[in-house]
């Protein structure tokens, strides 16, 4: 289903980006620099975002048919210095301590193991490095739409490559070990209302504020 996900993800996505998507990235990347790591970077939509000051851009995809279709985005921006690698966010061949600023979006609803993905985000983020994250999560605040994502989510996961509706994302980005510099809780407009409740932010390794 994967190449099928991929063939329509930006057309599937254009509404949403429209609607807030493309402001939320906007305000949260235009101000990144040095190294930035980028999870389950998709089709590359962030990479209209990244300012100047990014010099190195490193972005992680195992998907081969999201990875072709980021390629030909990275084509026609030949000025930057981007590395692309396949492999799984819970296991990135780079050092401990090695980015900037660590960055996903719309990602940690899909990968399988989203505890082991936060460790190694830890594990990589320099110490006072920023963990940039935009999510739709579990509708903890509202539980008739609770109640429909439980019902619609083994189709949805078929539907979307994985993607999973009742994650408690908040908690575990703190169980991870980050605290919030930043975080809003909002809904994401332009998609079902089932995946809407998001949040958007910005955190930091918590033992920096110890
Ligand atoms: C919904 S798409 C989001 C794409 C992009 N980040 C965006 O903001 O539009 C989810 C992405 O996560 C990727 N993904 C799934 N499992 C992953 C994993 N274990 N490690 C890294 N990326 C993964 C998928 O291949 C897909 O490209």
């Amino acid at each position: 289903m994967s190449w099928l996900w991929t063939k329509f993800y930006d057309k599937i996505m254009r509404d949403a980006e429209q609607k807030c998507l493309g402001e939320w990235r906007a305000a949260l990347l235009g101000n990144v620099s040095n190294v930035v790591l980028e999870i389950g970077c998709g089709t590359g939509t962030n990479l209209d975002y990244y300012p100047d000051s990014v010099n190195q851009l490193i972005l992680v995809e195992p998907d081969k048919h999201m990875r072709r279709k980021l390629q030909e985005k990275i084509a026609v921006k030949p000025e930057r210095a981007i590395k692309v690698l396949d492999c799984s966010a819970d296991s990135i061949p780079l050092a401990d301590a090695s980015c900037d600023v660590i960055v996903s979006t719309l990602v940690l609803c899909s990968v399988p193991d989203q505890a082991k993905v936060l460790a190694e985000m830890y594990r990589l983020l320099r110490p006072e490095g920023k963990f940039i994250f935009i999510e739709h999560m579990a509708a903890n605040t509202n539980p008739q739409r609770l109640k429909w994502q439980r019902r619609l989510e083994p189709f949805w996961k078929r539907m979307t490559c994985g993607c999973c509706l009742m994650r408690q994302t908040e908690e575990a980005i703190l169980k991870a070990g980050f605290v919030f510099e930043d975080i809003t809780r909002q809904s994401m407009r332009g998609v079902p209302a089932i995946a809407r409740p998001s949040i958007k932010g910005v955190a930091f390794k918590a033992a920096l504020a110890s």
